[in-house]
């Protein structure tokens, strides 16, 4: 990482800076402020600028090198009782120091940041976001947002804003269609989104009204620089009713209590095909992108294409599907797997959250898909939604894994290997009390920053100080 940001000068505490001759940064980490209330959690406050409180990260670290990067998180209050003091994006080093915060939210009912992440377009590293609105309905929350991109010098690039013609909820005009679950950047320069339309249809083959009222899940490929849909996939052509494990309220009988019956949280490339995961399904899907058809399905009960999942690799309301690497003979991808809703040991809260990895032999056969990692160390977790795992960095061969177990603020590094089901916990930290503060994802990676801003200095009692 090459920094030279107001913040990470900052955490170069004590570093003798030659340009400013005679002149030496003295004590410029942030000092910690705890509010007076138990409520809040502990945040860091600068000199330099006020309006910057990233919370204080609780890290326990046992001492082993750790991957280079800096992480990515959006911390944001769920019930507003139990709070982080600024909810929006901020960049910041595992060992806590802020490198760059990014734009708040606080205060402003349901609008969101989400989604922070570096991303490359046409060969050029970006940050980018999702920023909008959060609806709530039963069993779901769909969001209607921009996505912006931030780049070397942080200045916003493009901030990608399409008209979908989706049916809401609140019946609102949304200037902006993105759902808050995916933005995905594809190798070929154009960005995989989420979106929720809302549809009505007999659901009588699933006990429900016959005028009853689903959430369609759908992918949208958007152009970057038009803001245009140019490739459009929905749920409701490819997915039975019958495939979702969500149970209806009230037989779904109008818009309030609409079923969100697949719930597509992520969406990526898999060469130049997609990897979809359905969190209310239990399955993921292959989808060729020429006709929109399901190559394979893979259940996280059944096995489906595959017709048995190992007892010990099963998964249930799983989030953040991943390819790792492919063949025509094999995919190895990874998945959250949160195996709860509905209240940490609520109605499926049938086993612990993991990270878990997988390889699958392809075609689909009988031979029984294999679990090549599984992360739960020390104490169990019990994530009920949201959460993320990648590889850091990201190609196939990387031998460090971030999680982030979503609405527990729990963030963790893992070495895996050599071998399979070897791993160790190297790194934790935590920026809040769980499910009372969240990061719907959290990413770990190098990030190269330009500011095009002179940093900022105060003059303390004769010396530099931040
Ligand atoms: C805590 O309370 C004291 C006295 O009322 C006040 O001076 C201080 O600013 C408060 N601190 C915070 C973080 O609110
Ligand atoms: C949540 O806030 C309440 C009220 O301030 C406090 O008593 C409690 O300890 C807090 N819980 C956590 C986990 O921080
Ligand atoms: C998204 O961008 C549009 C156009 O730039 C702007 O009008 C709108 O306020 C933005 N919406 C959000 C939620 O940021
Ligand atoms: C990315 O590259 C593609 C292919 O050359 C081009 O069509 C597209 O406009 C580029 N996107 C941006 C945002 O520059
Ligand atoms: C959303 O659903 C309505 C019908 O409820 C339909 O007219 C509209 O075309 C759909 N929008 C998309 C983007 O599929
Ligand atoms: C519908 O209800 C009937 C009677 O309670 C039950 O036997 C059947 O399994 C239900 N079907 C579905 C799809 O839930
Ligand atoms: C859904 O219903 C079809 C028949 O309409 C049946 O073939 C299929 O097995 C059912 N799937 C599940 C998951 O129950
Ligand atoms: C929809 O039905 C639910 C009960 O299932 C009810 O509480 C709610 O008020 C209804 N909403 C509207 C807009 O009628
Ligand atoms: C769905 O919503 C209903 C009504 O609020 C609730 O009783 C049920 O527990 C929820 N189900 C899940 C899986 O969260
Ligand atoms: C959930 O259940 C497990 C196993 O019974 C237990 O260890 C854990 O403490 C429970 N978690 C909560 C939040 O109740
Ligand atoms: C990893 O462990 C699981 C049991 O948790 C086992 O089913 C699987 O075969 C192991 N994977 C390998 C590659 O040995
Ligand atoms: C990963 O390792 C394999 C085998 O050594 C090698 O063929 C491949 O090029 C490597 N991939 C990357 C991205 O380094």
């Amino acid at each position: 990482m090459r920094q030279s940001s107001l913040a990470s000068i900052g955490a170069l505490a004590g570093l003798v800076v030659p340009a400013l001759g005679q002149t030496q940064l003295l004590s410029s980490r942030q000092s910690v402020r705890s509010a007076n209330t138990s409520s809040i959690w502990p945040w860091l406050v600068y000199k330099t600028e006020a309006s910057f409180n990233p919370p204080q990260l609780s890290i326990d670290w046992k001492g082993e090198v750790l991957e280079s990067g800096v992480i990515l998180l959006e911390p944001r209050n769920i019930d507003g009782y139990n709070s982080t003091k600024q909810e929006g994006l901020v960049m910041m080093t595992s060992f806590g120091d802020l490198v760059w915060n990014g734009p708040t939210s606080n205060g402003a009912a349901n609008f969101e940041y989400n989604n922070f992440r570096m991303q490359t377009l046409n060969g050029t590293q970006y940050l980018t976001y999702w920023h909008g609105y959060r609806q709530d309905g039963i069993n779901t929350t769909t969001g209607y947002g921009n996505v912006s991109f931030v780049d070397s010098s942080y200045e916003t690039k493009f901030t990608v804003c399409p008209d979908l013609g989706l049916t809401t909820l609140d019946t609102a005009i949304h200037t902006c269609d993105i759902d808050y679950n995916e933005q995905f950047v594809t190798p070929w320069g154009t960005l995989l989104v989420t979106a929720y339309n809302l549809t009505q249809m007999d659901l009588t083959s699933v006990n429900g009204s016959a005028t009853g009222w689903v959430w369609d899940s759908q992918i949208h490929e958007i152009d970057i620089t038009t803001s245009n849909s140019i490739w459009k996939w929905s749920a409701l052509d490819h997915i039975p009713l019958n495939a979702s494990q969500l149970p209806l309220t009230d037989g779904a009988h109008n818009a309030s209590v609409a079923w969100d019956y697949v719930h597509i949280d992520s969406v990526s490339t898999y060469n130049e095909n997609l990897l979809v995961n359905a969190r209310h399904t239990w399955e993921v899907y292959a989808v060729d992108k020429s006709d929109g058809e399901i190559m394979w399905t893979f259940n996280g009960e059944t096995g489906g294409d595959w017709g048995i999942v190992p007892e010990e690799s099963s998964f249930r309301w799983q989030y953040h599907t991943r390819v790792h690497s492919s063949s025509p003979s094999s995919i190895i991808f990874s998945m959250f797997v949160n195996h709860n809703y509905a209240g940490a040991n609520g109605t499926s809260g049938t086993a612990p959250t993991v990270g878990r990895e997988f390889r699958l032999n392809l075609p689909p056969t009988s031979l029984s898909p294999l679990t090549l990692n599984t992360f739960n160390e020390s104490t169990s977790q019990w994530s009920d939604s949201f959460g993320s795992f990648d590889y850091v960095p990201a190609n196939q061969n990387s031998t460090t894994r971030f999680i982030s177990y979503g609405q527990l603020p729990l963030l963790r590094e893992f070495g895996v290997g050599p071998g399979a089901n070897v791993t160790d916990l190297k790194w934790e930290a935590r920026y809040g009390p769980d499910n009372e503060v969240a990061s719907y994802r959290a990413y770990k990676g190098d990030w190269t920053g330009v500011p095009a801003a002179a940093p900022k200095v105060v003059l303390e009692g004769g010396g530099w100080r931040m």
